[in-house]
């Protein structure tokens, strides 16, 4: 019977060390005062790291400062800010850990055929502490959640780009 549950986990991932209730609802709270900003997170992330950027296709070689309060930026900037909002919605339940898995690793595998790296995804999550720490009310159990959050999420991500 064990076997057979370590098999399982094997065939559909797992995370190893899920977020607490609490780690969870920092989160979200914390998520709930910028979620809206969307354009202005993207934004801040291409300003931060224009490598990014010019993996668009759409974005890339184009000033930043012009394509920022365009339709297609705010489109982007909506799908990826809530993909956020999707995994830590279903965060804080164990039922959840599977879906929260396959998501991610399905962001994964879409990044690396486009060919995003692991450092690329270093200077995403880097930037977006940096725009979070600025504009929610950040204290070491907000950041350490988050940490644990992100943590989490960057190992499905690294496993699924290898
Ligand atoms: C945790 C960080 C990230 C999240 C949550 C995220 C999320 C998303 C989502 C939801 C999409 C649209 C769905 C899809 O086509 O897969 C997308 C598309 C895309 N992402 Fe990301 N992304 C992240 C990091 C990055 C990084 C670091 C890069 C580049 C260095 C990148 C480049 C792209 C590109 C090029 C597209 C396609 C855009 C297009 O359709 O023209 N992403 N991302």
């Amino acid at each position: 019977m064990k076997f057979f549950a370590v098999l399982a986990l094997c065939i559909v991932g797992a995370i190893a060390d899920p977020l607490s209730a609490d780690e969870a609802n920092l989160v979200k709270s914390s998520w709930d005062h910028v979620k809206h900003n969307e354009a202005d997170i993207l934004y801040a992330v291409f300003k931060a790291y224009p490598d990014i950027q010019a993996k668009f296709p759409q974005f890339a070689g184009k000033d930043l400062e012009s394509v920022k309060d365009t339709a297609a930026f705010a489109t982007h900037a909506t799908r990826i800010v809530s993909f956020f909002s999707e995994v830590i919605a279903l965060s804080g339940e164990a039922a959840n850990l599977s879906a929260v898995y396959n998501l991610v690793s399905k962001l994964g595998a879409d990044h690396k055929a486009r060919g995003v790296t692991a450092a690329q995804f270093g200077e995403f999550r880097t930037a977006l502490v940096a725009y979070l720490q600025a504009h929610v009310s950040w204290g070491d159990n907000v950041a350490a959640a988050w940490n644990h959050a992100l943590d989490n999420t960057y190992a499905v991500v690294l496993k699924a780009l290898a």
